[in-house]
């Protein structure tokens, strides 16, 4: 009976065909999905605080607006993707208490500091930018709900990557200063976020199975390269230096070579020793403690209301 349940999902599978909640899927498939898509949830709403840390800051009222709107943008991507995961049998107090204690992972890139307003045009610019070349393969994941939800993700993603390098534009029109400001930020973003793309495939334990099962469409390395080769001209358009002396392009490979990443650097963040690892879980904490009245409240409504129905 076994053997007959895997080999038709074996088949769906390499039908590309979408598996759902409720069909039969191998304990792994569902443990690996439960394991991405609750950690790209909890990296959703960690990315909330970089920026969110900028709205009450933001230079104009539009600029306020749109920072405003791309924050909640971020929550709401993350409650999307906790749900797809509930679709799989986990519970979303299971999911936080993984998060909460430090058990669960979530993106790198959001341990970084937001030290001036240029971050937040190049956290749109080129975190928002890197987040939809991996979102996009993920459109096609196996996992009918995962995949569904990143389409909805992904349109969003676009007016995120769109308005952070507008600003930027803007500044780089603007003062000396001003200019400099926003190279500053790229020279100190540019490499964590080639790393945020994850270590490289000859490093990557999930990658064989996550590809196998049609999870992972394109690799890391893969991800990586294109983010590099879609950007350089990017930079070029906006008059920012990307730093990385080996830089350059490859006419054989007709792409761009680049330089070595800190794969150091990039484990202490992610093992939680980055620069903000401590402010951004323990700042999560704090607000999931302070909003249990919400959830209280919220649940002893709809205990009313159950009650009213009933009557
Ligand atoms: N930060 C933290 N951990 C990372 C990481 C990163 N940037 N990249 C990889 N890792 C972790 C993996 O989670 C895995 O650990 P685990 O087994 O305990 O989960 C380990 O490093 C080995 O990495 P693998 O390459 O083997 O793992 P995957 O095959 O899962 O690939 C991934 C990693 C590419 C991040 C993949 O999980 C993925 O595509 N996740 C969904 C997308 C996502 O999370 N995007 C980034 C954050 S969301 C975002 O950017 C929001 C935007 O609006 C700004």
């Amino acid at each position: 009976r076994q053997t007959q349940l895997q080999t038709r999902f074996d088949e769906r599978i390499d039908a590309d065909q979408k598996i759902e909640p409720q069909d039969w899927m191998p304990e792994a498939y569902r443990k690996t999905l439960v394991r991405q898509i609750s950690q790209h949830a909890h990296s959703e709403i960690i990315g909330m605080q970089p920026e969110g840390n900028w709205i009450s800051r933001a230079p104009s009222l539009k600029r306020k607006a749109i920072l405003l709107a791309k924050v909640q943008d971020e929550g709401g991507h993350g409650l999307y993707l906790y749900s797809a995961a509930e679709t799989l049998g986990t519970s979303r107090e299971q999911m936080l208490d993984s998060l909460h204690t430090g058990r669960a992972k979530y993106s790198s890139i959001f341990n970084y500091p937001t030290l001036t307003w240029a971050d937040v045009g190049v956290i749109g610019w080129l975190v928002d930018g890197a987040a939809i070349m991996n979102q996009i393969p993920l459109c096609r994941c196996s996992y009918g709900p995962y995949a569904r939800a990143m389409i909805r993700v992904c349109k969003e993603e676009s007016f995120h990557q769109r308005q952070g390098y507008e600003s930027l534009l803007a500044q780089m029109k603007g003062t000396p200063a001003q200019r400099d400001m926003v190279q500053d930020a790229v020279n100190r973003w540019w490499w964590p976020v080639l790393a945020m793309f994850g270590p490289p495939d000859a490093d990557s334990p999930n990658s064989a199975q996550g590809m196998r099962w049609g999870i992972k469409r394109v690799s890391n390395d893969e991800l990586r390269q294109k983010f590099v080769d879609a950007t350089v001209p990017q930079a070029r358009v906006l008059g920012v230096m990307l730093p990385d002396p080996d830089l350059k392009w490859n006419e054989e490979r007709q792409q761009h070579d680049y330089g070595a990443i800190d794969w150091d650097e990039f484990w202490a963040t992610v093992n939680g020793n980055g620069p903000c690892n401590k402010e951004r879980l323990g700042t999560r904490v704090k607000a999931h403690m302070e909003g249990q009245w919400v959830r209280d409240a919220a649940l002893a409504h709809a205990a009313k209301q159950k009650a009213r129905q009933l009557k």
